[in-house]
């Protein structure tokens, strides 16, 4: 494990039983009030977003708004909201992902992403992968690129990175950590 790495990881909170019992849930606070932390998370993910030639960093609402944007800053490129559905004023494009009971919705401003984007997808944590993937095929219809997806943490027992294979489609998903 490199130094970042060890960084990052003990800034991350386990907390037992939350939100239900038998979730183990990865608290990302301590990690935002540590400015080394944030700081070296925000400039990793930067990293990727050059290294993949992204126009655009995409957000998924709402953890990936917070590591998104200043990703985007540090990136020199645009910053994207994908939010829950019913948020965003205009002209958007909405997609349906199954969750563990029922299904959620998730919209994106049409007019943001267009064919000449490659767009990255940040977000905190890769569980299922049912929301990255729902993004994944938003930025699909909007005609932009696919640059990858970047989250800081992969939970690797959920398999999320097999559900996502299909609309990655050969684009990469990196995780600065693997649990
Ligand atoms: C959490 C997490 C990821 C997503 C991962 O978001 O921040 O966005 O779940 O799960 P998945 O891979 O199974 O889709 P959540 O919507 O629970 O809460 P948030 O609004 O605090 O980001
Ligand atoms: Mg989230």
């Amino acid at each position: 494990m490199t130094d970042i790495q060890e960084l990052l990881l003990s800034r991350i909170r386990d907390v037992a039983d939350y939100p239900e019992p038998g979730v183990m849930f990865k608290d990302i606070t301590p990690l935002l009030a540590d400015p080394a932390a944030f700081t070296a998370l925000t400039d990793e993910l930067a990293g990727i977003a050059q290294r993949t030639g992204a126009t655009k960093v995409v957000g998924l609402e709402a953890r990936g708004f917070i590591l998104g944007a200043p990703v985007a800053v540090r990136a020199g490129v645009g910053f994207v909201p994908v939010r829950k559905a019913g948020k965003l004023p205009g002209a958007t494009l909405r997609q349906a992902y199954d969750l563990e009971y029922g299904s959620a919705e998730i919209e994106v401003h049409a007019e943001d992403l267009t064919g000449g984007d490659r767009v990255l997808v940040v977000d905190d944590v890769l569980a299922t992968g049912g929301t990255a993937e729902a993004s994944l095929e938003l930025i699909r219809r909007s005609g932009a690129e696919v640059a990858g997806v970047a989250v800081l943490m992969e939970l690797a027992f959920l398999d999320g990175r097999t559900r996502l294979a299909r609309a990655l489609a050969g684009a990469p998903l990196e995780a600065l950590l693997t649990v």
